[in-house]
This record gives C-alpha cells, structure tokens and sequence, in this order.
C-alpha cells in the first residue's frame, strides 16, 4: 500500500531547504510552472469528464457551494484565476441571470477568466461558444503569481483547485488582493485534511489506490492525476492555509469544509 503520513508536509509550500515541491518530488520553484503546465496540456481535452469521474459528480456541488457564498450580481466585476475549463465563471454568469435577464445590466456585468494554460483556456473558450456566451466573458492567459491586470480592478476574486497547482502561493495570494477593489472578496475552493478519521482512511484508498488508474483508462496519463492527489496532500491544511491568506492581507477571514474536509471553501476580504 502507498505511504502517505511519512512524507507530508502540510504545513509548508516550500521544503526545508527551500526548494519548490511538484506532488511528492522535490523540484526547483522555477520548474515547478512548467511542468504543471504539462500536466494540464496532456489532460486538458477529458479533464471535465475526469473531474465527474473522480468525484462523482460531487465537484459540482462544491462549485455550487461557492456560488451561493458569492452571491453574484448584476453589474458586477469578477475575476476567475486558474480558471481552467470555465465551470466557476459559467456558474458566475448562471447566477448573475437569475437576478437579470436585462441586456444593459449582462452587459455591464465583466467576467473574467484566467489561467496559465492555453489548452485549458481554449476547452472553456469552445465551451462559452457552444453556451452562445462568448461575449459575456474575457479569457487571458495569466500566471496567478502575476496576473496582468492592474490593482483594485474586481469586486471579487475565486480560484478553485489552482492555488495549489501555483509555485509561489503566498506570492499569488498578494496579488490577489492587489488586484481586488477595496470591499472586494477573495474566495478559493481547495482539497484540505479531511477531518472525520474513517473517511480520511477511506479516502487515502480511493485516491491513491483509484484515480491514478482512473486517470491511466480515462486520460491514458496516470502520471497526472498521481501527482494530482499527491499535490492535495502538500498542501496547507485548513488553519495554515488561513493563516497565509491574512498574511497576504485579507480581513474576516474564514473557511468551511466541506464533505468532511476533503475540500475547504476559504474567504477573505480586501477592507
Ligand atoms: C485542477 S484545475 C482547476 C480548473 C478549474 N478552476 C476548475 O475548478 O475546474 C487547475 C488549474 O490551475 C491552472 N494553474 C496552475 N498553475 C497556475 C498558475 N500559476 N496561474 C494560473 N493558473 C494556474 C492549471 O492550468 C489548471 O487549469
């Protein structure tokens, strides 16, 4: 069976000496980028399909959790980073609709979504066409860590399961709230410890037991979807990870998990 405990670390983005980590390998922090980048290139094209595998479809209850914490509104200024396929930004306008369906106000309302991979993009590109949305959003490639837009420019900021995938977390989460209006909410939905034990040992099974084979028939890449869940145990637990978002800035800062831990929905706010 794989050994999990002996090798985390979940407390720290950095090993003790100082290098950069990618899943269970120690790397050097200017690697790192690239080789996430490679990642999301060999699954871009059946990472949808994977994510309803993996999760069962739970993934989206998740990412409906996160709508409902953020309340789109009409008129608004949103920015999606490590957006991927597009599910967090489609599920922004989504909600935006049901308070409007006024053309002037859809129209004021800017949606942005960014990430650091193309091919990612260029799937939630074709999704937007296929919605008829293609004009409600604004796709740019954008490194989290130094997104090309200028400070106080969105009411809101989310990132869903990329935070853990940037180099330099502490360095994005500055930016983040760089890039924030005054007033403007900064949410992230990321895996986390999971709190109830018997789940924790359950679910140590299912990931590194199952979705690396899931991975392997689904995406013919068992490599990705290893480092997948090896990167979700590197991460800061719910208080760390906390801790580093005040660190960055952010007031009244909270989290909540959810399905006991395996995921935590973090928030913060630009005051
Ligand atoms: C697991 S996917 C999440 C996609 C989407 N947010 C979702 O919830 O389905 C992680 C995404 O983070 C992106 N990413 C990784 N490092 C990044 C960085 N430094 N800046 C921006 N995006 C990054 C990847 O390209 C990938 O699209």
């Amino acid at each position: 069976m794989t050994e999990i405990k002996d090798t985390v670390n979940h407390d720290a983005d950095k090993d003790s000496n100082g290098d950069n980590h990618f899943g269970f390998q120690s790397v050097k922090t200017e690697d790192k980028a690239k080789m996430v980048r490679d990642v999301f290139d060999n699954v871009a094209s059946k990472y949808d399909i994977m994510n309803d595998a993996m999760s069962l479809g739970v993934h989206r209850l998740w990412k409906d959790s996160l709508i409902d914490t953020l309340k789109p509104f009409p008129g608004m200024s949103h920015i999606d980073v490590a957006g991927g396929t597009g599910d967090i930004a489609f599920r922004v306008l989504d909600a935006v609709r049901k308070k409007t369906d006024d053309p002037e106000k859809l129209a004021k309302t800017n949606i942005a979504i960014t990430d650091i991979n193309e091919q990612m993009l260029n799937v939630g590109r074709n999704r937007a066409i296929d919605r008829g949305d293609m004009n409600q959003f604004k796709f740019f490639v954008g490194d989290a860590e130094t997104l090309p837009v200028e400070a106080n420019t969105y009411d809101s900021y989310t990132i869903a399961f990329g935070i853990r995938n940037v180099s330099r977390i502490d360095v994005a989460l500055r930016d983040a709230y760089r890039i924030l209006k005054p007033g403007g909410r900064f949410l992230c939905l990321e895996f986390s410890e999971v709190i109830l034990p018997y789940l924790a040992e359950l679910y140590d099974k299912y990931s590194f037991q199952l979705i690396p084979k899931l991975g392997e028939i689904i995406t013919q890449d068992r490599d990705s979807y290893q480092y997948l869940v090896e990167s979700i145990r590197r991460f800061p637990k719910q208080e760390a990870f906390t801790t580093m978002i005040k660190d960055a800035g952010f007031e009244k800062v909270s989290y909540r998990n959810m399905s006991g831990g395996i995921v935590a929905l973090h928030s913060g706010w630009k005051i």
